[in-house]
C-alpha cells in the first residue's frame, strides 16, 4: 500500500520538476504550483490519502512526503524569484539597481537641540534634570516665589490666567522658576538641578519676544553657596555652550525670589557690540536672569536659610539659539517656515 504511494508520489514530484525546468514565465509557474501543491493539488491530495494507509506506515510516508513538499516548495519559489528578476530587467527603462528616493527626514528644531545640549552640560556638572508643569498654582508661580498678589513685581510678568474652580488659581508658568521650590519640596536640600520648559507671557511679540517660549532653570542649593559660585557656573556653562570665552556682563538686577540679583548680558553676536535691531543698539543681548535664592523661598521650599544658601538662573533658550545660529528674529521658531528649519 505504502509502496504505491510511494511510487505515486515520486512520479508526481519528478512530473513537476520537469514542468518547472521548462516554465517560461510567472503565470506558468503560479498555474503549476496551483495544480501540484494547491488545495486541490495532486500532492495534497496524496498527502490526504495518508489516511487510508495502515496506521504504523502512516508516519514515515508523511514525512517522507512533507520533505519532497517542501523542496518542490523552494525550487518553485527560487524559479519565481529568477522570473520575476528577468521580467523586471527585460523592461528597458526600468533599472531595479537604482538606489530608491529617501524619504525626508525630520530634525530636532533648533531650540530643543540646544535644550539637550545645556542640559548635558548640566548633567556633566552633577546636575538632576526636572520636569514641571505647564499649568500652574499661583502659589508656586508668584507667592513662592516671594511675590504676592499686592506686589507690584506681578506686573513684570504678563501673565495668561486660567478659569479656575473656586478656591484654586490656575496660570500658564510665566517662568521656570515655580520648579525651584517644587525641587526642593520634593527632593530636599542640598540639591542640583535644572528644569528646562515652555513658558508664557502675555507679550507684545517683537524680534526677542515672544508669548511662548523657553527656559532653563538652574538651582544649586547647600551649605556655604555664595555669589562667586553662580559666577563660576556661569562662566563653565557658557564657555562649554559657545566653545570660548564669551564676553558677559552682570548687572545689578531686581528680581523677589533672589537676593541679590543679577541680569547676566551677552555681547550680541550679530552686531559685536555695536548696535543693531536685535540688540535695540545696545550691543547686549539680556541673556538670563540670577541670583541668590531668596532666604523667604529656602523657607517656601522646606530649607532653613540659617543653614543653607543657594544661587538659581533662568536662562532664554530661545535667545541661546539665536546667539549660536545668529538668527535675528526670534518669531522664526514658530512660523512653521520649513525654509528656516532646513537651515539647521
Ligand atoms: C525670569 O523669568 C526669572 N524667572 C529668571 C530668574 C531665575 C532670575 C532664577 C533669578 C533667578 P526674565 O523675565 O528676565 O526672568 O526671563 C529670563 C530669560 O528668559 C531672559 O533673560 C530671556 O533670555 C528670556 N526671556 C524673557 N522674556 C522672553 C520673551 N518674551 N521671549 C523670549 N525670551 C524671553
Amino acid at each position: 500500500m505504502t509502496d504505491d504511494l510511494n511510487g505515486d508520489l515520486e512520479r508526481a514530484v519528478a512530473d513537476a520538476r520537469s514542468a518547472l525546468a521548462s516554465v517560461s514565465d510567472v503565470e506558468g509557474l503560479d498555474e503549476l504550483e496551483t495544480k501540484v501543491l494547491g488545495r486541490k493539488g495532486l500532492l495534497t491530495g496524496m498527502l490526504r490519502a495518508i489516511s487510508t494507509l495502515p496506521p504504523a506506515e502512516r508516519g514515515p510516508f508523511g514525512q517522507a512526503a512533507n520533505r519532497q513538499k517542501s523542496a518542490l516548495q523552494d525550487d518553485l519559489n527560487r524559479r519565481r524569484d529568477e522570473l520575476r528578476a528577468e521580467s523586471l530587467a527585460s523592461v528597458s527603462d526600468f533599472d531595479p539597481t537604482t538606489p530608491g528616493r529617501r524619504p525626508a527626514a525630520g530634525h530636532q528644531h533648533p531650540v530643543l537641540a540646544m535644550r539637550r545640549e545645556v542640559e548635558e552640560i548640566f548633567v556633566s556638572m552633577g546636575f538632576l534634570v526636572l520636569d514641571g508643569p505647564e499649568v500652574e498654582t499661583e502659589h508656586y508661580n508668584f507667592e513662592a516665589l516671594n511675590i504676592p498678589s499686592h506686589h507690584p513685581a506681578r506686573d513684570m510678568q504678563d501673565t495668561f490666567w486660567l478659569e479656575s474652580p473656586p478656591g484654586t488659581s490656575f496660570v500658564m508658568r510665566t517662568h521656570t522658576s515655580p520648579m525651584q521650590v517644587r525641587a526642593m519640596e520634593q527632593y530636599g536640600v542640598p540639591i542640583r538641578a535644572v528644569v528646562p520648559g515652555r513658558v508664557y507671557r502675555n507679550e507684545t511679540c517683537d524680534a526677542t519676544h515672544e508669548a511662548t517660549f523657553h527656559q532653563i532653570e538652574g538651582l544649586v542649593v547647600d551649605r556655604g553657596i555664595s555669589v562667586a559660585h553662580l559666577k563660576g557656573v556661569m562662566a563653565a556653562f557658557l564657555g562649554r555652550l559657545f566653545g570660548r570665552e564669551v564676553k558677559v556682563r552682570l548687572r545689578p538686577h531686581y528680581f523677589p525670589f533672589v537676593e541679590p540679583g543679577f541680569e547676566l548680558d551677552f555681547v550680541c553676536v550679530l552686531c559685536h557690540g555695536e548696535g543693531c535691531r536685535v540688540c535695540k543698539q545696545t550691543g547686549y543681548i539680556e541673556m538670563l536672569g540670577c541670583g541668590m535664592v531668596h532666604p523667604s523661598v529656602l523657607e517656601a521650599g522646606g530649607a532653613d536659610p540659617e543653614e543653607f544658601t543657594g544661587f538659581a538662573f533662568g536662562v532664554g533658550l530661545d535667545r541661546l539659539a539665536m546667539m549660536r545660529h545668529a538668527i535675528e528674529d526670534i518669531r522664526h521658531f514658530h512660523a512653521g517656515d520649513l525654509r528656516f528649519f532646513e537651515q539647521f
